[in-house]
């Protein structure tokens, strides 16, 4: 079978797949259909942070399939109070609302925002303003696309959630200006994913602590991407060590077999919901529950987010090394790099496809830019491996761009 023809005769042409068709996966590398093997530099969008079919979960995973999967939280279960109090222990919330994707999780942050808006800070009904970061990504609901600022995210899918007001990232005096009354919550990435791993200014953070603070209003961290150790701590937030209100995460609590994800909160905001005002059929069932009980755990016991540490460390100054006249930037925390090439070499999607030819698979992240972000089992080795692959591939590239060579692949030419 075709399966790349089938796949796209059959299937919305919502996504631009590199045309590869992969069949199996083991720790942090991927096999396509030819029996060709890659290393996977992208981990699902950060979802695979244990590795592809991590042995310890796909051994839970199956355990609990066959004794007890899905019940609907008609019912209690002995999964979900295990899972949900380690997750609260190691975030240090004090509830969590469980659901399945990342999207989920955010709709229940906005719920949560602008009833505690109305409840507890006493803004008039139907007011409620949350202010966003320009350059955002909390996922594709139609109200989430409402506060995005890509027009293609949005064109024509209107009309659009009103409610969202959108200041600079990584801007805090803007942040301050934009606070009104009737001002319930910010909502932001702490490390923008996206949109290219954006890191904020130091300090910035705190400062919004500090703001949110002192005009009572919530401060909610989307940690779906950033969270769980792929910054180099359990959660983005410890890198200036404050507390927000409330969290978001989602990808690798699932530890990348399952859609699981949370909304974590301190009691007075998760209290706004009451039995009805909010739910979802899959959220919170016993697969899910065990499967990222024992992916949280994993976590831990591994040191997952002190090896992203120390590896990402080694990954972004290799990168550094050997781009240094390609690479315009090279920023990130943690196995979680983001890399600008200079348009005049080359397209952040030829580059992708030329790795791809030398068994690394990644994806650009908008025209320029390239991300890095291994399952945080990563070896130094294979870090190593990554490297060298990358750097022919850029000396094919200055090759080509000085006219010493001629293309050796379709993608070069692109450059
Ligand atoms: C920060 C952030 N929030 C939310 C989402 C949406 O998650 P999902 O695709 O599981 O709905 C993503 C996905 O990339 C994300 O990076």
């Amino acid at each position: 079978m075709d399966h790349l023809k089938t796949e796209n005769q059959y299937c919305a042409q919502n996504y631009k797949p590199l045309p590869v068709v992969l069949t199996r996966g083991e720790g942090v590398w991927l096999w396509d259909d030819k029996g060709n093997k890659y290393l996977d530099m992208m981990s699902a969008y950060s979802a695979v942070s244990h590795g592809h079919s991590n042995p310890k979960l796909v051994e839970v995973l199956t355990r609990q399939a066959s004794r007890l999967a899905i019940t609907s939280r008609a019912f209690h279960n002995d999964q979900l109070g295990r899972f949900l109090e380690k997750l609260c222990k190691v975030s240090g919330f004090d509830k969590a609302l469980p659901m399945n994707t990342g999207a989920e999780a955010v709709e229940t942050a906005i719920k949560a925002a602008r009833r505690w808006g109305y409840r507890v800070k006493g803004i008039p009904a139907g007011q409620a303003e949350i202010i966003v970061a320009d350059q955002n990504f909390h996922g594709r609901t139609t109200t989430i696309i409402s506060f995005s600022s890509e027009a293609d995210y949005k064109a024509d899918f209107g009309p659009l959630t009103r409610g969202f007001t959108t200041v600079p990232f990584g801007d805090s005096d803007a942040l301050e200006a934009a606070i009104t009354p009737h001002t319930c919550a910010v909502l932001m990435e702490p490390i923008q994913g996206e949109a290219g791993i954006r890191v904020p200014p130091q300090g910035w953070l705190r400062r919004v602590r500090d703001i949110c603070d002192r005009h009572n209003v919530l401060l909610i961290l989307d940690e779906i991407q950033s969270g769980l150790g792929r910054t180099g701590r359990m959660f983005a937030f410890q890198h200036e060590a404050i507390k927000p209100d409330a969290i978001t995460l989602g990808k690798a609590l699932g530890g990348g077999l399952l859609p699981v994800s949370a909304f974590l909160a301190r009691n007075e905001v998760m209290d706004v919901f009451n039995a009805g005002s909010h739910g979802s059929t899959f959220g919170g069932n016993p697969l899910a529950a065990a499967v990222a009980h024992e992916s949280l755990w994993l976590l831990e016991e591994g040191r997952l987010p002190e090896r992203s540490a120390e590896l990402g460390a080694y990954l972004m100054d290799g990168l550094k090394e050997i781009g240094r006249d390609i690479f315009t930037d090279v920023r990130g925390r943690g196995l979680w790099v983001g890399v600008d090439l200079d348009p005049k070499f080359m397209s952040a999607s030829a580059l992708c496809h030329a790795l791809m030819h030398l068994g690394i698979l990644t994806k650009e992240t908008h025209d320029r830019t390239i991300r890095f972000a291994p399952p945080l089992i990563i070896r130094q080795e294979e870090i190593d491996w990554a490297l060298e692959k990358i750097s022919s591939v850029l000396a094919s590239v200055r090759e080509v761009h000085s006219g010493t060579a001629a293309p050796t692949s379709p993608e070069l030419e692109l450059a």
